[in-house]
Formats: structure tokens, sequence, C-alpha cells
């Protein structure tokens, strides 16, 4: 069984949203909790939730059974809550607080294999700090044993020396947990019922209490504000970066890269600096990415290549090549071996394969064929203030620079629309359509011009 608290508000985030909500690489710190907790163990797992209550248990879903806390007095006040749903089973309980987002699914079977083997009533797991400052001290007796947990609030001079924290994860005896959870009182510095102070009555009344120390001391950070935010993020970065890298992707400079937790990646792809990836993107392999290129929600296949761009919910065929400075919104797809090059924006369009806009240009809402051309600075007009309309643009068609696509309008297959034209109606298939003012030259005017503006000047001078 587990116990995940979640309901305090955070004060110290000086946040609107809710602390656990707050994301670490792109998934709220409580989720990683969660996604550790039922890696380490497949029983009943209950969430504690208080604070933005029905925000907290729409993110997490089915994913665990819900207490409510419905005022937050603390920790232990918080883990009796789960006292309905678990106090009548026996087993071992883990007990970890939603705000320790680092914690791994292995350590925290290896703290459940420890405590199991050693019969005792309550595993803590523990790390030394340098900077213990804010954590709840382990003391330990002459013998080396756990006698107590202390909160910093409530340290003495001595105790405050104490390089030993605690980090907040526990494995419990049930049944045990219950019992001493029913005498803890607030009588501390914070006027909170706290869930340390059950160490101390177990030692108190005869139990076995260990403490497991974790080497990894990113595992036992807790998030109360957001410096410590800050290094969560570092910290997880650099474990989603390394796993990244030892699945064969080559990542130039990993302190510059930005990997949600929920990006996947194929094998001898690279990633150039800057590169930010985010939400359920989903990369092939032999790819290119970046530098300097952020992709939220885009699926892009095998050997493509982005630079200096931004894609927002679009998906990139094989092979094809973005930017640089392009700027691909939601509903963009292309297919193989496009070419989409500098200052170009799609938003809602389909390119098929071979299609290439090259430069300068906005296509948005279109349906674009296999090789189609679309000439520098060539626009689509899909927006009259009032409308969002279509452009169907045929296989083959080549469509000249700086062309305005006044939607909806149709362009037929292998149609040539010449440079400048303004298309107003659609192009049958194969024709050529013009629409542009004729040329006149007036032989020698260049050399008048040019007199007539002398002239002008120096009479002003005058
Ligand atoms: C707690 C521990 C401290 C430990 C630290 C590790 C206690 C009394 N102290 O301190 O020993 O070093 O974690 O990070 O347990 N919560 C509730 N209901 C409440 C209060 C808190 O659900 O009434 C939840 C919070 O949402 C949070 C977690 O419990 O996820 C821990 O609470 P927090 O206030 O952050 O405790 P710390 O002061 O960090
Ligand atoms: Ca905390």
């Amino acid at each position: 069984m587990a116990i995940v608290l979640a309901a305090g508000q955070g004060k110290r985030m000086k946040s609107k949203l809710y602390k656990v909500l707050h994301p670490v690489c792109g998934k709220p710190m409580v989720s990683h909790v969660l996604d550790a907790v039922k890696e380490a163990q497949s029983e009943r797992t209950v969430v504690i939730v208080g604070h933005g209550a029905e925000l907290v248990k729409s993110r997490l879903g089915d994913a665990a059974e819900f207490a409510l806390q419905e005022k937050q007095l603390g920790t232990g006040h918080a883990v009796q809550q789960a006292e309905a749903l678990l106090g009548q089973e026996d087993g071992v309980t883990i007990v970890i607080c939603g705000d320790t987002p680092l914690v791994q699914a292995s350590t925290l079977r290896s703290m459940l294999e420890l405590h199991e083997a050693s019969g005792a009533a309550a595993t803590i797991m523990s790390a030394s700090f340098d900077n213990p400052a804010g954590y709840g001290r382990i003391i330990r007796g002459e013998d080396g044993t756990v006698q107590r947990i202390v909160e910093h609030k409530d340290c003495s001079a001595e105790e405050l020396l104490v390089r030993e924290i605690n980090t907040g994860t526990y494995c419990f005896d049930n049944r045990k947990l219950f019992q001493a959870l029913s005498r803890v009182t607030n009588q501390n510095a914070q006027g909170e019922y706290y869930l340390t102070d059950v160490i101390g009555l177990l030692k108190e009344a005869g139990e076995v209490v260990q403490g497991y120390c974790t080497e990894d001391i990113a595992e036992a950070i807790g998030v109360n504000d957001r410096v410590a935010l800050a290094e969560a993020e570092r910290h997880m970065r650099e474990r989603l970066n390394r796993k990244h890298l030892l699945n064969g992707v080559s990542i130039i400079d990993p302190a510059n890269t930005y990997i949600e937790a929920s990006v996947q990646i194929g094998a001898d792809t690279v990633i150039y600096p800057g590169t930010v990836l985010r939400g359920a993107t989903v990369i092939g392999e032999d790819c290119v990415i970046g530098p300097s290129s952020e992709l939220t929600n885009a699926v892009v296949h095998n050997g493509a290549t982005i630079k200096y761009s931004v894609v927002t919910d679009s998906e990139i065929g094989e092979v094809s090549s973005v930017g640089p400075y392009a700027y691909l919104r939601p509903g963009s797809k292309l297919g193989r071996g496009c070419k989409i090059g500098d200052f170009v924006e799609l938003k809602n369009a389909q390119l098929d394969d071979g299609a290439k806009v090259s430069h300068l240009s906005y296509v948005g809402d279109a349906k674009v064929g296999k090789d189609v051309n679309i000439g520098c600075g060539a626009i689509t007009v899909n927006y009259d203030g009032f409308n969002k309309s279509v452009t169907e643009i045929g296989d083959g068609a080549f469509i000249g620079s700086n062309v305005n696509l006044i939607a909806p309008v149709k362009v037929g297959d292998g149609a040539y629309v010449v440079a400048g034209t303004t298309v107003t109606k659609d192009v049958p298939e194969g024709d050529m359509a013009i629409a542009r003012e004729r040329q006149v030259n007036k032989p020698g005017y260049a050399e008048k011009i040019r007199a007539r503006a002398k002239a002008k000047k120096e009479r002003a001078g005058q």
C-alpha cells in the first residue's frame, strides 16, 4: 500500500498553482511521485488531497484512490485521512510526500526490501545534506539507532547541526502506523500534527525503527520554494538527458537541452543546444533537431531536420527539413521529403510528399499536393476578418513568387500560377493563371527623372 501526501497549498511557492501540480520537466511533481510509487509496488495507493483537490484529482485521473483532508493540520493529520480506506489492512505502507519529485522506483523497492527483511515497524529514508536547513533532522541514539525526528523549527542549537535529514519517505507497518498516529499531538512550533512524531512514539513503545540512507541526494529534494523547484528541475533534466544519451541519442550540450519527461527520441538523432522538447513530442531515428528549436506535441519522422524553428501540434514526415526560422502552428502536417525554409509560417496546412515552401510564406488552412512548389513570398489569404477559408493546391502545381491565393480557392493539378498574381477564382488543372498589370517601358525616361530631381534640389538650395 502507499499514501501520497498532496493536500498542502505550498505557501512558500508564492503561486496561484497548488504546489504539487508545479511541473518538473513538464510533469506535475505529484505525478512523478505517483508514477514511482506505482512502479515500486502494485497495491492500493491513496493520494491525500486538499488544496486544489479537484484539480489534483483530475490531473491524476484513475491512477489512485483519493482521500480528502479538508483542513491542512499537518502531515500526521493528512495520513490519518487514509484510515477509513486502509486502516483495516495488514502489511506495509509506503508514505511519501507529493513534493519529492526525484524519488525513484528502484530506491523505493530497495527500501521496501530492507524494511521487510528487518521486520522493523518503520523505515525512514534519510539523506546527508551539507545544508539541511528546512528539513526534519534524524536524531540517533548513542548506539546509532534512530530515536526520533525533530522538525527544523523545533530543533535545539545542537540538533540544528545534524546533517542527516528526513526525506519524508517511509515504510510503516500499517496497523502500527495508524495506532501511533492517534497519539500524535500538535504541541510544537508550528501547531501541526506531525507524521514525524510517529517515529518517536514507535521507538518509545519498544518498536524497531531504522534509517535507509539514499546515496543520490537529488532523490531527497523536497520542493518547498522556487529555489528548490529549479534545483529539482536541473536534476530531473540531467537524469532524462542521460537516459536519452544511453539510448543512443546524441545531445551536443546536455546542460542546454530541455527535454520533458514524456518525450520520446529514436537512436542516432542529434540534438543541438538551445532545444526545448515538450509534451507528447515523438522524434524518430536519424533526425537533426536544433540548434534553438522548440517542439511541443510534435511528431517527427526518421531523418527529418529542424533548425531554429518552433513546431506545435504538428507532424513532420521522413527526411523533411524545416527552418531555419520556420513556425509550424497546430495542424500542420508534412509528408515525406518536404522542405519548409526560412521565415515560413504554416497553420493547419497539410503538405503532401515533396512539397516545398522555401522562403517567406504564409500557408494556412491549406491542402497542398505532391511536389508543389510555393515560391518566395506567396501567401494564402485565409481570413477575411470573419471567416477562415481553405486553399487547395493540386499535385505538381507551381505557385510563383509573391502570389496571393484568396481563399476559398482551388488550384488544379499541374497548374502554373505566374509570379505576382492575385488568384481570386479557381485555376483548372494544367492551366496557367496570370493576373497583373501589363508593364509599360518609357525609353530613356530614367535620365529625365534624375535631371528633374536635380533641378528641384538646386532651386531649393538657392
Ligand atoms: C516534511 C517533514 C520533514 C521532512 C520534509 C522532507 C513533517 C512534519 N515534516 O516537512 O521532516 O524533512 O517533509 O521534504 O512531516 N501535506 C498535506 N497535508 C498537510 C500538510 C502537508 O497533505 O496538512 C503534504 C504537502 O502537500 C506536501 C507534504 O505533505 O506534499 C509535506 O508537507 P510540507 O509542508 O512540505 O512539509 P515539510 O515542511 O517540507
Ligand atoms: Ca516539503
